[in-house]
């Protein structure tokens, strides 16, 4: 199970998207990525199968969209699309804005973020710390609604859209970085296990853990129809993520808001781990799967940290079955 010769990238070393002269060496910039991977030692239902959390609630801001905003933030700049104080626009229900809040208040750009409407107070609250600008849309106008909504932000102010939806980097920098740093830290991955929003991250590791060994078989995650969970989408809903590579899918698991929360909570109770909800959801299909093998080790993505779900108490809803849970926007 190793590389072909001749098969790795020139951009496989770890960090490889260069970054610009003027990163310091202390930069928070220099700080993403190289997330730790994590043994769930007490969640496995079988001694023989062992399940790691790649957990990118390390990164600066708590999310592996850290990542992605440093990725596209230095490729405007490399295009010479950006100059100081210029506006960057872009549709998120979270992570990405606040990623590309921290990234821009780095590089002098200022941030304006379509946010659908019912996303987490702490999610809006952070953001106005990081002076961002806010542009609430409907949120059964959806992502697709959001990401118009950017686009048409971006002409009005003369802004530069980010584009995490469209743009190849996105799927790069988790074939490159994420899926590199996989590679290196367990080179005998036999499942991985990721949520789909952009389809960027599941798209880019599973390149990489393909190359390295065509054998291993790779899970989705989505939230069911009409549900929401944060940073997923559901393939069945009308929006398509342009990035998103089915072909490479084993397997997709839909996986409720409950659920998601229910397990969301026993990662702290049970590993001491504080996990977002999308890494319960993730959780909950990387237990399927383990309940089918004998032996082997699966990765799955922690995609953010859970802090700033906590305020909202979202799980006291799930505990109480509540019918409503649905109408909730645990985004
Ligand atoms: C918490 C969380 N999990 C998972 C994802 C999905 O990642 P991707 O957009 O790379 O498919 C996102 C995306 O925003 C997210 O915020």
């Amino acid at each position: 199970m190793t590389d072909k010769p001749g098969s790795t990238s020139p951009s496989a070393a770890l960090g490889i998207l260069p970054l610009p002269g003027t990163v310091g060496a202390h930069s928070a910039l220099r700080q993403i990525g190289n997330t730790p991977l994590i043994e769930l030692t007490h969640m496995s239902p079988k001694p023989g199968v062992r399940i790691f959390a790649k957990f990118e609630g390390t990164n600066p801001t708590g999310s592996i969209k850290d990542r992605v905003a440093r990725a596209l933030v230095c490729q405007l700049e490399r295009d010479g699309r950006l100059h100081p104080g210029q506006r960057i626009v872009e549709a998120s229900s979270g992570n990405t804005a606040i990623s590309l809040a921290m990234v821009a208040r780095q590089r002098g750009y200022k941030v304006c973020v379509v946010l659908p409407e019912g996303v987490p107070p702490m999610i809006a609250d952070t953001l106005m710390l990081f002076d961002v600008h806010l542009h609430w849309c409907k949120p059964l106008a959806g992502m697709r609604g959001a990401i118009e909504a950017a686009e048409q932000l971006a002409k009005d102010c003369g802004g530069v859209a980010l584009r995490q939806f469209q743009n190849p980097l996105n799927v790069h920098v988790h074939e490159t970085e994420t899926g590199e740093e996989i590679v290196r830290d367990l080179p005998d991955v036999d499942v991985f296990v990721a949520g789909i929003g952009t389809g960027g991250t599941i798209t880019g590791v599973a390149r990489r853990l393909r190359r390295h060994n065509p054998k291993v078989r790779i899970v989705g995650v989505e939230p069911h129809m009409g549900e929401r969970l944060q940073g997923l989408t559901c393939l069945d809903d009308h929006f398509a993520a342009p990035l998103f590579d089915i072909s490479l899918l084993d397997r997709r698991f839909l996986v409720t808001a409950a659920r998601s929360l229910q397990l969301m909570r026993e990662i702290t109770a049970r590993e001491g781990l504080v996990a977002g909800v999308s890494s319960g959801a993730a959780l909950h299909a990387a237990l399927r799967e383990a309940e089918r093998m004998d032996r082997g080790n699966i990765v799955v993505m922690f995609s953010d940290s859970g802090w700033k779900y906590l305020p909202s108490r979202p799980w006291d809803a799930a505990e109480r079955d509540d019918p409503d849970l649905d109408e909730v926007h645990w985004w």
